[in-house]
């Protein structure tokens, strides 16, 4: 099947970046301002699997303007990149996410806030966020709830909107908070719910909301902590949401001077919130582990004993060293590059029991490669799962660079490995329709090829990762790297759809 035209957004986006060396401005991480709609995408090689029906949804970080300071990789402008999978066919889109402050600096035609390395007063507007002097940019993560895309930033901004087919970009979420929210709300798709939390710098510290199907914020509660704190992730259950109070966060005396410095707590546990889905502080079941910092969890569901005694399981990846030592060898980039190298804070996947019988915790290590940014097949979310699929990261960079599949039963492992210079986004894992097995389905992936400076759409078997990509599709552009990504049916798309004609019809 011939490609259609590459049919290029205008006017386009305005930009006064330069080139630059900047490891996280350059190479995989060159930004893209290019905006453009293909209805039909180039095959490379091998065939679209015609069971696949959905969309892949990739948030990336593209700094548009000259930085005011020194550029962290997390300060980028948001592009969602989109590809649409559907009766053997494949279309592809990609738009910024147009936030009040990306527009802002359309407007000023130049950089208006500092990043996140910045010191204060280097953003000329008041900024946003946990940290108070951001930009929100909405770039980190991206997800879909009852039809719509959330593009969220990690440090707390509002939910910006998309549509998940046009990605015509929709305002700010009306239920957004004041607080604003994290990255990583989770939808429980069964119920149409959609869970979140967010932090800040002043009492309580934390909320955890509950926006129901029809978009209303039907429950907004505080869940007091000891001080401001760095989550980044939760987890859901059936019956419970999971949130987190671990020993990295910002230095408190330095915070005093409006310097925002992460530092490991010796001595305090990480501590885990249990709230009832709808419950409020007093209802909350606070659990103790091992020190550690945790960017993201996989997986969490509960299990029933014989005795009728209840565990809440929650599986992510552990860091055992989430205050890295600076690399040297990149410079005066030592220190950036080691916080964002995992090879560094040494992640791994790993198992948390929370008993809620007895109160306590035990926990285990399921796996010993350095991986992270993992997925699970979505039907077995807050179920029992098997399977994870992680990736893999170059040493010293914030690049996948390959795949691991684990059977965390067995322990058994498939490992794949791309080739040299070519890197991988979030590549969450597609069920086959009809499939009923829980590894029976794809990952699907975008590529970036520093060796061809082209990027593709990749395809790869589930159940079979060593195989490498078992379709490639040719993107009309080279796209720069970034976080998150996600993917959504289009049967939960239409019967989102069917909702809301209901809900207004009634
Ligand atoms: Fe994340």
């Amino acid at each position: 099947m011939p490609s259609s035209p590459t049919i290029t957004r205008q006017p386009p986006v305005r930009t006064t970046l330069e080139p630059s060396n900047h490891p996280y401005l350059s190479g995989a991480w060159t930004p893209l301002h290019e905006e453009v709609d293909v209805d039909a995408l180039d095959v490379i090689e091998g065939e679209i699997p015609a069971d696949i029906d959905g969309i892949y949804l990739r948030n990336t970080e593209n700094q548009v303007h000259q930085p005011l300071g020194r550029h962290h990789p997390f300060d980028g402008d948001a592009m969602i990149h989109q590809v649409g999978i559907s009766g053997g066919m494949a279309s592809y889109r990609n738009r910024f996410v147009r936030t009040q402050c990306f527009e802002a600096e359309q407007v000023a035609g130049r950089s208006l806030w500092g990043g996140l390395m910045d010191p204060a007063g280097t953003s000329e507007r008041p900024g946003f966020g946990a940290h108070g002097g951001l930009k929100d940019t909405g770039s980190t993560d991206i997800i879909v709830h009852a039809g719509v895309a959330y593009a969220t930033l990690y440090q707390c901004g509002e939910a910006w909107m998309l549509d998940p087919e046009t990605l015509e970009n929709l305002g700010k979420a009306p239920w957004g908070p004041l607080d604003g929210i994290s990255a990583h709300p989770k939808v429980d798709e069964a119920t149409g719910e959609l869970m979140f939390f967010n932090y800040s710098k002043h009492a309580p510290y934390m909320h955890y909301g509950v926006v129901d199907r029809a978009g209303r914020l039907a429950h907004y509660v505080p869940v007091p902590l000891p001080g401001p704190r760095l989550p980044h992730d939760m987890a859901i259950t059936k019956n419970w949401s999971i949130l987190n109070d671990m020993p990295l966060f910002w230095d408190e005396d330095l915070l005093q001077r409006d310097i925002h410095a992460a530092r490991l707590h010796e001595g305090l546990p990480t501590r885990f919130a249990l709230i009832p889905r709808h419950g409020g502080p007093e209802d909350i079941r606070w659990f103790e582990a091992e020190p550690t910092f945790v960017l993201h969890w996989t997986n969490a569901w509960e299990e029933t004993a014989e005795d009728g005694s209840v565990e809440v399981v929650l599986e992510g990846y552990h860091q055992s060293n989430p205050m890295p030592q600076p690399l040297e060898e990149f410079g005066q980039y030592a220190h950036m590059m080691a916080y964002v190298d995992e090879h560094s804070f040494e992640c791994r996947l790993h198992r948390w029991r929370f008993n809620l019988a007895t109160g306590e915790t035990r926990e285990e290590r399921l796996n010993e490669r350095i991986v992270e940014f993992g997925t699970i097949n979505p039907r077995f979310a807050m179920r029992p799962s098997r399977y994870v699929w992680s990736t893999t990261t170059k040493p010293g960079w914030f690049l996948f660079n390959g795949y691991v599949r684990h059977d965390t039963q067995t322990g058994e492992e498939q490992v794949y490995e791309l080739p040299e210079g070519v890197y991988a986004s979030e590549s969450p894992m597609v069920p086959r329709q009809g499939g009923t097995d829980e590894d029976d389905g794809y990952l699907v992936t975008l590529l970036i090829d520093e060796n061809s400076g082209s990027s593709e759409c990749a395809i790869l078997d589930a159940s079979d990762i060593t195989k490498g990509p078992i379709c490639r599709l040719a993107l009309p552009h080279k796209i720069c790297s970034g976080t998150h990504s996600t993917w959504v049916e289009r049967s939960q798309l239409e019967a989102d759809r069917a909702f809301h004609r209901a809900r207004f019809a009634a």
